[in-house]
């Protein structure tokens, strides 16, 4: 039940702000998990006065973690970041994963490359045998963006620009716009990764692999599991 899915987003975050150390440079992740993480974390900052500092990977994120008047640094004046936490769309036994439903997946991606470590937070749904079957989010320049989906469609997935709900073209955080496509059945993640990249116009897609060291899935038992 929806009630359920929440309860176990709050778990694994609450579980997730327990384990950051102080005195780090921390990656906010984005979406309604990543938002009880930003909450749960804020509160131990406050209640324990630690000395972290925070990148956001959204614009969501930084107004909320502004908001709750978190310390935010602006992404290009660190070097790294120390620990990311974030949540996923899907995630597979190997902790291959698939982000960006919430859109924010190129930030994301950038503050995920940026980190010694990346959590990730999830609900039990999520966890997954397999990526196949599953929606996956390419970001293409505006200009670029009918030769991207040309060239999908040629290679025979059914791609699909996203729309906003009142019918207009969805925007990212960066201007750009999303097109998505389902991984075919016995897709090779890691060429699919690498073709998705060369095509001229895509600026990101939302398959992170080898990103995720650590995943806590939540319920009334937290699960986790370590990259191995
Ligand atoms: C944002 O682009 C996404 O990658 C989110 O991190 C992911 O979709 C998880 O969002 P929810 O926690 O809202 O499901």
């Amino acid at each position: 039940t929806k009630t359920e899915i929440e309860k176990q987003k709050a778990q694994a975050a609450a579980y997730a702000a327990k384990l950051v150390p102080d005195h780090i440079v921390l990656g906010l992740g984005s979406g309604t998990t990543a938002a009880y993480f930003v909450k749960a974390i804020n509160q131990r900052i406050n209640d324990e006065h630690l000395d972290i500092q925070c990148v956001a990977t959204s614009v969501g994120t930084e107004k909320l973690a502004e908001k709750l008047g978190m310390r935010m640094l602006d992404v290009n004046t660190i070097d790294q970041v120390d620990l990311t936490v974030d949540g996923a769309d899907v995630v597979d036994h190997q902790l291959n994963g698939i982000k960006g439903g919430g859109a924010a997946l190129l930030f994301e991606k950038l503050v995920a490359d940026m980190s010694k470590q990346n959590i990730w937070i999830v609900d039990q749904r999520k966890y997954t045998d397999s990526l196949a079957g599953h929606i996956l989010t390419i970001e293409v320049i505006p200009f670029g963006g009918m030769g991207v989906f040309r060239y999908l469609k040629e290679n025979g997935y059914q791609p699909e620009f996203r729309f906003k709900d009142n019918g207009d073209i969805l925007e990212t955080d960066s201007g750009n716009y999303l097109i998505n496509i389902i991984i075919p059945k016995d897709a090779d993640l890691e060429k699919l990764s690498i073709d998705l990249k060369k095509q001229t116009g895509v600026v990101e897609h939302g398959l992170f692999l080898n990103v995720c060291d650590e995943l806590i899935i939540g319920g009334d038992q937290i699960k986790t599991i370590k990259r191995s």
